[in-house]
């Protein structure tokens, strides 16, 4: 079942170009420079007058909307929010005919994002579920539902479905863009070359795992591990963070870069490496300034960087140029290094202690 490999974790670490071939098969016409997600039937009425999207998730799945927030509202320029579904509540001031909830989950069972999505509902707004799993409660009680097509995910840690969640928000902020007439063809028509060359990306990532291994062998017995990174990087940092803790149990913490200075700044000693994010659109050179910050107190850096970075740290990772979805290459490095930092532990990587796969108790 695991296909040779030791852990389903690994396993669904190693299928993420496939899963991303798939969440994108069919619905980019690359030559019109134009999406079509075929399930969504919100019209485009609806969509190009839209005051709000707000999205609701937990845990990975929040990263990811964290991520979408950002994509929406840089190309459709639309005001979006971000929650998590367990604090989430209509508030007052919107108009429920103009927002749109967007509620993200790869089992489609979490109970607190459903219960966000019924909260919407109840309020007159419509819903729409980004989800893996067909014909779960999620997909059911949404007005509209986008599968993410990744394939099962059996890890707890979840891995392939990050990277296709945050695709399928692209295509979504395309369309809105689109229907709201903001797009930029221009721009437009790169973010989906890029979303295109991103499973080829993947792999040239997934290839260097012996160097990732090397480096998480190097650094396994830190004290913490602190995740940096600005915008698009951001998100990628936490979740970096998250899949640390999850599954190695070792105290991992991600921040905007620039928020180092603001507090954690105080933890940072020899032992605990900083990884961060300096690829090309997450506002690179004001990171430079917080990894001086950290090496100045010792820390090794492990750098995620476009090729041509020739800055000084302790470990370099070349991250392609992919516009809007580099991160999601970087992010590719650290679901391998928080893997090889846990199997070096010993631990129970793919049912980490407390955990459930599928959280469906508020
Ligand atoms: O099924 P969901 O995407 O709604 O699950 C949300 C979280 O419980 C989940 O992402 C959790 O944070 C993962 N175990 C993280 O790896």
């Amino acid at each position: 079942e695991k296909a040779g490999y030791d852990h389903y974790m690994k396993k669904e670490i190693h299928e993420q170009p496939t899963a991303l071939r798939q969440a994108i098969a069919g619905r980019i016409d690359p030559i019109e420079g134009e999406v079509e997600l075929g399930d969504l039937s919100i019209s485009a009425a609806f969509l190009s007058d839209i005051e709000e999207v707000q999205f609701v998730a937990c845990g990975t799945s929040y990263h990811a909307c964290m991520y979408g927030k950002q994509l929406v509202e840089h190309l459709a320029d639309v005001r979006a929010t971000v929650e998590f579904a367990s604090e989430y509540s209509v508030g007052s001031g919107r108009d429920p005919e103009r927002t749109l909830v967007v509620g993200v989950s790869q089992s489609g069972e979490t109970a607190d994002t459903l219960r966000a999505l019924r909260i919407a509902k109840r309020s007159g707004i419509r819903t729409l579920g980004v989800t893996n799993t067909v014909g779960s409660t999620m997909a059911r009680e949404c007005d509209d539902v986008v599968y993410i097509r990744a394939g099962p995910e059996i890890g707890v840690a979840a891995t392939k479905t990050f990277a296709s969640q945050v695709v399928i928000l692209a295509l979504f902020a395309v369309t809105v863009a689109d229907e709201r007439g903001e797009l930029d063809p221009t721009a437009g028509r790169e973010l989906l070359e890029h979303l295109q060359s991103l499973p080829g990306a993947v792999q040239g990532a997934l290839d260097r795992n012996d160097a990732v291994e090397e480096v998480a062998d190097a650094y396994a017995g830190g004290e913490a591990f602190f995740f940096i990174g600005r915008r698009l990087g951001n998100p990628v940092a936490l979740e970096g963070a998250l899949k640390l803790k999850e599954i190695s149990y070792d105290h991992a913490e991600g921040f905007p870069a620039g928020e180092l200075k603001h507090g954690p700044l105080a933890l940072v000693t020899e032992d605990t490496p900083v990884l961060a994010l300096l690829t090309a659109g997450t506002r690179p050179d004001e990171t430079r300034n917080n990894i001086k910050e950290v090496q100045s107190r010792g820390a090794p850096v492990v750098a995620f960087t476009a090729p041509d970075d020739d800055g000084d740290y302790e470990v370099g990772f070349d991250v392609p140029d992919l516009g809007l979805v580099e991160p999601l290459v970087a992010n590719v490095y650290l679901q391998l290094f928080a893997y090889h930092v846990a199997d070096d532990k010993g631990r129970s990587i793919d049912r980490p202690r407390n955990l459930a796969k599928s959280v469906t108790v508020e």
